[in-house]
This record gives structure tokens, sequence and C-alpha cells, in this order.
């Protein structure tokens, strides 16, 4: 429904038309919005307030159309304008809604490019004003604490620090737009295996120094103005009404005058929510078809009763509406003002995928140099594998996108080559439950790599549908991978066409690690896509053959064997009688890795390029308020230009309580001509340094001897020098 629909509604209602700004009078122009918020309040009845407080339909929640104020509308996020659901679920397949299809949040922060964090929710909050939604449900951040995890690809990185500094431009993007980003699930949701019963027990060190700092970051630098409670409880309660996470930490700390969006049927108590934060229950009851009667949900009518019989008080029912209301005229919802019209599917915005994913795609070995492939030499290519052709943007669960158009790796790959090669694809495997190694196929693609003169072979994680899938679905939501292990025989394929063809190159698509400990010896080349958008084969095809030099960098660590990583080797997963404990602390990541000393496959921050960087003159200053200033000459020393994520870390030398080995704490992606140098400066704050002390329960920054280490990746540190604190 149009705004300008609702306008019809208000003109019956002189106050409310002043009120929401749209009076030309001086006066009444100078009211502020909490006045205006003031008024508007005073004029609702308690009917009107508690139907804006629930959903209204499967994506908005209740509206007040004498008083002007429309519903408010929400869609997914995060990567793309969600598919048409309607009032319904009824997916539509209408043309009319195909959107942009950018890659997936873990390839996002893949580019360690802040800019681009800005650019991508540029892109979303323009489709999502077009196709007439107020509030984009993303970004997603939550910790990457396994790799099971099957929503790992909405979400950012294993660390907090990346987390924070790729988050604020998401949301900026968005809300520039006059729409309100939501950044979501707060707090904890790092698995999908119980999902809505599991409790999350873990210190509040661990809180405050690994689970927490995204959020505030989104809050305090962002300004984010909604933000989704997670499913899963916290100490024993359910995060989206928590009387701690949300009241005290987000609300009181943070300073978060927003709204708290409640994730889909995750609110479990009428006095809870009312109490402990909640501001809008969203949700529908899928087992029952479509819910119509969203006055029966915990925060509809019961509400009216209590209010009116006393045991509840009004007060917290206007600090919720207040709270949208606040959001609604921040993004000129309501209150008169150009929201503007917002664009949808523009080339402006197709390119920006193609960036991001040019950024975003890691190479992760190069042997011998066997990449950038020269496309002059290939007269007959092999392209395996049935990630190769395979559309992903339509899976993984609620972040589905009708795309506009996705390229392929297969069709990225064959855009590249001269018009007489030759190609051949193969399948290699097949996409389907419980698919075993298929003996033809594997064969079909040996002989395809065995003749070739260049061999490249897609493979890894889909995004599956849980309900075709009974468990099996990947990087899906609601359901975490079973296992590291590619699925459906593809160790076996790539063992095979590598023996065939030693020259392979090997492009793994999907969400997070795989165990590549079977071939990865063989392989010369391996590029890690993630889930590159629908620019994505395109960008793949420019990297594979040298158009575009690599420039992404992991933003989480590869282990060898899932036994490896922290929350399978020390902490819990799933945990047990609906509680995991997160024993591994704040030993999250490379965080782990590094100070245990294990060896990973692919460390945090890894990525190669085509050219070479050589790191000099490392220098820390003393700044202001405990800060130091450190500035770093970096060259690029081959002869491509390229670009260089430059990561600093820092060590406490001396500790009265356990510390990582070390932390990323800045970076600067920076891009050189062959020859060129940059000095890199910057500002690491006093919290660089901090750790959070449970005693005092504050941050502490202990006096003593700190290293600054800068690198090219976790593991792969180029300068290091000490400063006294
Ligand atoms: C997901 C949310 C999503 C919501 C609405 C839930 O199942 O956890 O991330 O925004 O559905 O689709």
């Amino acid at each position: 429904m149009s705004r300008k629909f609702f306008i019809h509604f208000i003109i019956s209602f002189g106050s409310a038309v002043l009120i929401l700004g749209c009076s030309q009078t001086p006066e009444k122009k100078s009211l502020t919005t909490e006045q205006k918020i003031d008024s508007l309040l005073s004029l609702m009845t308690l009917e009107e307030k508690v139907s804006m407080i629930h959903a209204s339909s499967s994506f908005t929640s209740g509206a007040v159309p004498r008083l002007g104020i429309p519903e408010w509308t929400m869609s997914d996020g995060p990567h793309g304008v969600r598919k048409e659901h309607g009032r319904g679920w009824v997916g539509s397949e209408s043309p009319e809604y195909f959107a942009t299809y950018l890659p997936v949040g873990v390839s996002l922060a893949s580019t360690w490019n802040p800019e681009l964090g800005y650019a991508f929710g540029k892109v979303l909050g323009e489709e999502a004003k077009y196709r007439g939604k107020d509030v984009i449900l993303g970004p997603g951040i939550n910790i990457l604490r396994t790799p099971l995890n099957g929503r790992n690809f909405e979400y950012l990185s294993e660390d907090p620090y990346l987390v924070s500094k790729m988050v604020v431009g998401y949301i900026q993007g968005v809300q520039d737009q006059n729409v309100a980003a939501c950044v979501k699930h707060y707090l904890a949701n790092n698995q999908e295996t119980d999902r809505n019963t599991v409790s999350v027990e873990m210190s509040e060190r661990t809180l405050r120094e690994i689970y927490l700092p995204g959020f505030a970051a989104a809050v305090k630098e962002g300004g984010v103005y909604t933000l989704m409670g997670a499913y899963n409880k916290f100490r024993g309660q359910y995060c989206t009404h928590h009387e701690y996470l949300i009241n005290k930490v987000l609300k009181e700390e943070l300073g978060f005058d927003g709204a708290v969006i409640s994730d889909w049927g995750a609110v479990h108590s009428t006095m809870e929510a009312l109490k402990f934060g909640t501001d809008v229950e969203m949700g529908t009851d899928l087992s029952q078809g479509p819910v119509k009667d969203y006055g029966k949900f915990f925060m509809g009518d019961t509400v009216i009763s209590l209010v009116k019989s006393g045991v509840v008080n009004e007060s917290l029912i206007d600090d919720k509406v207040r709270r949208i209301l606040r959001i609604m005229y921040r993004t000129k919802v309501i209150g008169g003002g150009d929201r503007g019209a917002g664009s949808f599917n523009t080339l402006e915005h197709q390119s920006a995928a193609l960036k991001i994913a040019e950024e975003a795609i890691v190479l992760l070995k190069n042997e011998g140099n066997l990449l950038p492939l020269n496309k002059s030499a290939v007269k007959n290519v092999a392209i395996i594998g049935a990630n190769a052709s395979r559309k992903q943007g339509g899976g993984g669960g609620s972040s589905q996108v009708n795309a506009k158009y996705e390229i392929t790796p297969l069709q990225g790959i064959e855009k590249m080559l001269f018009e007489n090669v030759q190609v051949t694809y193969s399948e290699g495997y097949e996409v389907a439950k419980d698919s075993k190694p298929n003996a033809d196929k594997i064969k079909e693609a040996v002989e395809a790599a065995r003749k070739a003169d260049a061999s490249i072979l897609v493979c890894g994680w889909i995004h599956g549908y849980t309900d075709l899938w009974e468990g099996n679905a990947y990087d899906a939501e609601s359901v975490d991978k079973p296992n590291m292990f590619l699925p459906f025989g593809q160790d076996e394929l790539i063992s095979a066409v590598l023996k065939a063809n030693p020259n392979t190159v090997i492009v793994i698509m999907g969400g997070g690690p795989v165990d590549m400990t079977k071939w990865i010896d063989k392989a010369k080349a391996v590029l890690f896509a993630g889930y590159p958008g629908m620019e994505g084969g395109n960008a793949i095809g420019k990297i594979i053959f040298g158009e575009v030099n690599p420039s992404g960098k992991l933003t989480m660590t590869f282990p060898k064997k899932l036994e490896d990583s922290p929350a399978h080797a020390i902490g819990e997963y799933p945990g047990k009688d609906n509680v995991v404990h997160y024993n591994e602390g704040i030993m999250v990541g490379y965080r782990y890795f590094d100070t245990k000393k294990v060896e990973p496959q692919f460390a945090f921050g890894h990525g190669l390029s085509y050219t070479t960087f050589l790191y000099e003159n490392l220098q820390l200053t003393k700044g202001d308020n405990q800060s130091v200033v450190v500035t770093v000459t970096v060259r690029n020393t081959g002869n491509r230009a390229g670009g260089e994520v430059v990561q600093l870390y820092v060590k406490d030398m001396e500790s009265s309580v356990e510390r990582p080995a070390q932390e990323l704490k800045g970076f600067q992606k920076v891009f050189l001509q062959p020859g060129e140098s940059k000095d890199i400066i910057v500002t690491l704050g006093v919290d660089a340094f901090r750790f959070f002390d449970e005693k005092k329960m504050e941050w502490v920054l202990e006096p003593g001897k700190f290293q600054i280490m800068a690198g090219s990746s976790s593991r792969d540190i180029r300068q290091t020098k000490d400063i006294e604190l």
C-alpha cells in the first residue's frame, strides 16, 4: 500500500496532520521529533498502540490509519531484497521483484574494504525503498564460532574487530537511503542446531570481548535504527526478551534508542517481552498455515487486557511505540520530507555487485604461479563441477533472493575465452541428497581434464533447502552442516581430476571452510569464492585469467580438520540438554589457533595476490589517551597493480590474565601500481590494548610492553615492534 493512500486518512484528522509534519505553520514545524511523538501518543488509543507492536502480516507490523501511520514494512536481507512474500508466505515469481543479488555477508567481509560495506548497503537501501520496504533485515553479524553453522555465509567473520569495521558502512549505506537497517541476531546465535531452544553459557569477558563488539559498533558507530533479537537463549533467558542483554546492555549501556524486533516467532512470553525490551513481535506459525489473527500474538490482545486490568503500566507500551515512531520519523516514513523513490536493478547496482565480488574472492594457494591462466595460450578448456553451473541466489533460507540474473562460474569463465577455444563441461558429481561419488561422472571429468590445456574445477558447498534435504542443507538456515567434508563425492572427484591434470585450478564456493586434507597437497591453485552474488561468475572468470588481481582475505580460519577448531576441541557443540557452554571463552578462531599453536590449513587474514608486497619501516609513536600511531610503508614489488590488506595485530607481552597470542586491532586496504609505495598510518586507540576485567567488570589497560605486528595475514607477519604503555 502506498504512502499516498494513507494521506487520505489523515485529511480528516487535522491535529495528526500537524503532528506528522505536513503542516506549513512555522510554530508546528519547530516541534522536535520527540514532541511530535508525545502528541501522537496522546492521540492514540491503547488498541492502536498495541496494534503497532506486533505483526499484521508476514512482514508488516500494524498501522494506525486514522493518524496517518502506515504499516511498518520489512524484508530480508541481508544480501539482496528477499523474494517477495506478500502478506502471507506465498512466494512471488513475478519479474518485477527480481533483485540485485549481492555477494553474501562472508564475501563482503572478505574484501576487508569498509567502503564496499557502504556501497553494498546503498544498493540494498535503494532497492528496499523502491520495493516499499521500511526496514531491511540485515546485516547479520554473528561471530563464526564453528565452521558448521549453516548461516555462517550470512555473517561476516570470526573476529569482532573486523565485524565492527565492516558493519558500520553497511548500516550507513542502507540508512542514508531512509531505510532502517536491522542488525541481527542479538546475541550468540552461533549455531542453527537447536536454535529455538538452546541456551548459550559464556563468561562476561567472552561476551564483552568477542560476541558484543560488533553489535556495540552497529549501535554506537553505525547508528543502527533497529536490531533483531535472536532465537536462542542466553544464560537461560530468551534473547528476544532479555533483561540483561536488551534492557541493561543494549538500551541502557549502549544507549540504543531504536526498536528491537523479534526474530520471527522468537517471542515466548507476553510479560517478558513487555518488560525485557522487545518492541515489535514478528512471526507466523507456518505449521498452522499463515496466521490470520495477529491479535493472538504474545504482544497482541493480551496486552490490552493486561493494561486495562492494571497489571501492566501503559508507559511500557508507550516506550515501544515511541521507538517505532522515532525510526519512522528518521526514515521519513512519517513526518513528510522527501524520502526518495529508490531504484532497482540499475547498472550501478550490478557494477557494485561485481566490484564487491572481485575484491571478495580469496586466492588461497598458487604454487608455481599457475594462476592467472594466459587466455591466449588456451585452446581446450575443461570446466568441471556442478557448482560451475549452479545458481545459488535462491537458496539458503530467509536470505533467498530472486536474482535479476546470476552469472554462473561456467558462464563467467566462458566469457573470458576467445571464440575458437573448445570448452568441455562435465558435472563431476551429482547434487542430490546423500549422493555418493559417481564413477561415470568422475570418469567423464577426468577424461576432459586430461585432454585439456586448462582445467578448472568448481566445487564446494551449496545452499540447500531444508525442507527437501531433511537436515543436510549445508549453507542454509535452521540446520548446521553435518561435518566439514565436501558432500556428493567431491573429494574423490578432486583427487581423480588432480591426478589426471595436476594443473587443475580448484574453485571452492560456500560459506566457509572444507576439509581439504585429502587433496590439498596435490592442488597447485585454489580459490575460495564464497557465494559471490549475481556477478560472481564474471569475477571468478576475470580472476582466473588475470583481468582482476585477487585481493580478498579470509575472515575466518580454515582448520585442517573440524576437531582442530576451538568450539569442537575445547568448547561444546551443539551442547547437551539444551545448554551449550562456550568453554573456549575468548579463544575463538585465530585467537585459539595462534595461542595454542595449532596449525591451520589457511590462516585468518590469508589471501594471495598476483603481485608481491614488501613491508618496511614500521614505526610506533605514542598519541593522546594511550593511543599508538602506527606507520608502515608498503611497496608493490611485483609487475602488476594489486591490492593488499595491511593487518595490524597486538600482543600484550605481560598480563595478569590469559590473553590471545595476537589480536587484530587495525587494518587498511591499499591499491598500488607496480613499484608504487604508500605509508599506511593507523591509530590504535586505547581499546586496542585493553581486556575486560571480570573482577572489576570494566575494561582495563595493564601498563607494560605491547608488541605491534604488521602483516599480510595473521600467520604472515612482516614487521614487529614493541612499545611500553
Ligand atoms: C530468520 C531471520 C529472518 C526472519 C524473517 C527468521 O527465520 O532467523 O534472520 O530475518 O526469519 O524472514
